[in-house]
């Protein structure tokens, strides 16, 4: 099957009214890609080598968003939304090129699985020239129903179509399509629009099809494959499936989830065996997680590299850039933004790190803060290896501590301090006898003062 060619095509001229967003509705995220994403993604796993994706007309945003998750993908327009035969058919100039599989997918639909693209591809490889992909639900309301008869599907009626007898089956179309592609024109250019909608719909060529003797076959899928996106709790409702997906995924790989429900996970997250993650921990997209790491309750990491045995949190946040090396250890209320962490280096207590490099097996006392940013522009602080930081410092970058430099708690630090130098960078201590006590008699008899009077 791997030889034959094939044309993803991905329908994405919805109107989108009922997300109540400004953003076209495949534009909206499931674990931080935007579902067409997903859809693109699934359609790639299939061994889809060529994609168009059909838009609205003006969708300036959509082909501007396409170009980072889909640059290969042809964009057409459909001018007018007249049925979903009229939008492929909007990819007419794709489709004449001539594929051997060609893949209908909807935009808003993003938990398709790359299997049941594979498998409707594999029916048409034995000759069949038209396969619906299916699924089986209680509550059929609003989906057409795939009507067969002797175990071949002759028809897709949409509900508004139905008679009563109809609306009773629960056989419904998933809304993925595969299409033998030197028939695929000729079905399509065959689409009337006569049904309660007006509608030119792709469902139809089945009948077509089925009419003229074609093979045509209804595969059957999970109800996430045509679980459709058109308000903003169907897409909490789909995140949700996906997160369980990855974390089941993840715990199979050797992660351990203590609380898998509360973990959640972006849709490139990459995470090793043996790594322990504590309950309620967010990863944004770009963390990449080596083996055998702790990540501890109440994280938020992003832009992250974890090596292996790194220890990060409880109350930790990575922002982009953080880069911890191996047995590196980041604390609660630490933050850390494009820094390096070098092996073994402790921040481990309420400090803020970004635009440094620590050096290995460092250690940064509690309260430390790298000033980095003077409102203008973003400056570098360079820790040697073993260098100590005293709690409580500010190191006003840009500045360097030399290997094994020790910093006074409490210190500024404004000036590069030599390696193995010890840098003081606060006032002196002084300490008055007995002036503690004359204090507390002088306000005391000047609030009593203040009473009276
Ligand atoms: C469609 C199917 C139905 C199936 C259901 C599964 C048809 C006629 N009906 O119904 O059998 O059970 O999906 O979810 O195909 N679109 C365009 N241009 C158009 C019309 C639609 O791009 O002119 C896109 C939409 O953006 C959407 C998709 O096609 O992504 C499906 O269209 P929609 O109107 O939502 O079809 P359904 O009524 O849900
Ligand atoms: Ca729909």
């Amino acid at each position: 099957m791997s030889q034959r060619t094939c044309l993803s095509i991905i329908l994405a001229a919805g109107e989108g009214t009922r997300m109540k967003s400004a953003v076209p509705k495949v534009l909206h995220t499931i674990a931080g890609l935007p579902m067409v994403a997903h859809v693109v993604k699934a359609a790639e796993a299939a061994g889809s080598g060529e994609l168009a994706l059909v838009i609205g007309h003006g969708a300036d945003e959509m082909r501007k968003a396409a170009l980072k998750f889909a640059p290969k993908a042809e964009a057409f327009v459909q001018e007018k939304r007249l049925g979903t035969a009229h939008a492929v058919l909007a990819a007419r100039a794709a489709i004449s090129k001539g594929y051997d599989d060609i893949l209908v997918m909807f935009g808003d639909t993003p938990l398709i699985d790359p299997e049941a693209l594979a498998a409707a591809r594999l029916k048409l490889a034995e000759g069949t020239a038209v396969v619906v992909v299916g699924f089986r639900t209680e509550n059929p309301s609003g989906y057409g129903r795939l009507i067969e008869k002797a175990g071949k599907l002759v028809a897709i009626r949409e509900e508004k179509d139905c008679s009563d007898e109809e609306k009773k089956i629960t056989f419904c179309n998933g809304g993925l399509m595969a299409v033998a592609g030197r028939h695929a024109l000729k079905l399509l250019d065959e689409v009337g629009s006569k049904n309660a909608k007006g509608e030119y719909y792709l469902t139809d060529i089945v009948e077509i099809a089925a009419a003229q003797g074609f093979d045509v076959v209804a595969t059957e899928a999970s109800f996430e494959n045509a679980l459709g996106i058109n308000n903003r709790a169907e897409l909490a409702q789909a995140e949700g499936i996906w997160q369980a997906r990855r974390r089941r995924e993840a715990m199979l790989s050797g992660v351990t989830l203590i609380a898998p429900e509360t973990v959640f996970f972006s849709h490139d997250t990459e995470i090793g065996a043996d790594t322990i993650v504590e309950p309620n921990v967010w990863f944004g997209p770009g963390v990449k997680i080596a083996t055998g790491a702790k990540i501890h309750a109440f994280s938020h990491i992003e832009g992250a590299t974890i090596a292996s045995n790194c220890d990060v949190g409880p109350f930790a946040r990575l922002r982009p850039g953080a880069d911890l090396k191996t047995k590196a250890k980041v604390g609660n209320f630490c933050e850390v933004k494009q820094a390096i962490v070098e092996e073994g280096a402790k921040v481990n207590h309420l400090t803020y790190i970004g635009d440094a490099r620590i050096g290995a097996g460092a250690n940064i006392g509690a309260g430390t803060i790298t000033c980095n940013y003077d409102g203008y522009s973003k400056f570098f602080t360079d820790i040697g290896e073993g260098a100590f930081i005293g709690s409580n410092s500010s190191l006003v970058a840009p500045v360097s501590i030399g290997k094994g430099g020790y910093i006074a708690s409490g210190s500024v630090i404004t000036e590069s301090v030599p390696d193995d130098a010890l840098a003081f960078g606060r006032a002196r201590q002084r300490t008055l006898a007995g002036k503690g006590k004359e204090l507390r008699e002088r306000f005391s008899q000047a609030a009593a003062a203040r009473k009276k009077g």
